[in-house]
């Protein structure tokens, strides 16, 4: 989105800043959220409502704000209320085909003002993970992906063995937050930025023997 401040808001925020005693929180809060509000407008799929925080984001920005962790109790709600939202697979299978898996964990495209309703996303995993050595170009906000699969002993993830593995990797695809309550990671299946057969795919450069990232 572009931002289009407006300079008499400004200016009205700078005297307000400059000339009356020292805003508290709650005003510096309104101010921000007003000027939020006046300098971005919906543009093409990239609309206001972005701006609107869900109670996972709320809680979280909150806690980053008074710079202390989330309270214990908080998050284990948070991670009990987020593990609730993640679907399995309709069909029952996890895992798809891992070539199709890599362009989209390469593909750092979607949701912006240029994208049309209804595009296919990308993942961006490369922008906070190492996932196959082949790339040497990656974030390192999150762990490595590397030999994601072989270090945690997948050697057939249709086994029952393997069952625990491949449901924590779904469920950590699907909302991050089911784990770890203020997480970084975004959440691709609840909040729609990767569909069902992509997951899959993902899961498949993960956790399929054959990829890549596995050898
Ligand atoms: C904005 C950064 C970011 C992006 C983009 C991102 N992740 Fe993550 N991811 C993280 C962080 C940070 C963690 C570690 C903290 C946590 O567990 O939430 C993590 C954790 C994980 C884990 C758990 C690792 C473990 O050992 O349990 C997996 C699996 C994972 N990410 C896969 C992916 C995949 C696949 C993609 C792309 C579809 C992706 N991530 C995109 C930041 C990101």
């Amino acid at each position: 989105m572009f931002v289009f401040l407006r300079l008499p808001l400004l200016l009205a925020v700078a005297t307000l800043v400059g000339c009356a005693a020292t805003p508290g929180t709650a005003e510096l809060d309104a101010l921000t959220r007003t000027i939020a509000q006046s300098s971005f407008r919906d543009r093409g799929v990239a609309k206001l409502d972005r701006l609107q925080q869900d109670e996972a984001n709320r809680l979280c920005s909150a806690a980053d704000v008074a710079g202390a962790p989330l309270d214990d109790a908080s998050a284990k709600a948070l991670e009990a209320a987020s593990l609730k939202t993640i679907r399995a697979p309709s069909d029952g299978r996890y895992l798809g085909d891992w070539k199709s898996g890599e362009r989209i964990a390469q593909n750092g495209r979607g949701l912006t003002w240029t994208d049309k309703e209804g595009d296919v996303n990308g993942g961006n995993c490369y922008n906070c993970h190492q996932i196959s050595q082949q790339e040497l170009s990656y974030g390192t906000l999150g762990p490595s992906l590397y030999q994601y699969g072989k270090l945690r002993g997948v050697t057939d993830p249709a086994s029952p063995e393997a069952r625990a593995m491949v449901e924590y990797t779904w469920g950590k695809l699907w909302n991050a937050r089911a784990f770890n309550a203020c997480s970084n990671m975004p959440r691709f299946g609840h909040n729609g930025i990767l569909n069902e057969a992509q997951i899959k795919d993902i899961m498949a450069l993960l956790l399929d023997p054959k990829s890549p990232v596995n050898q």
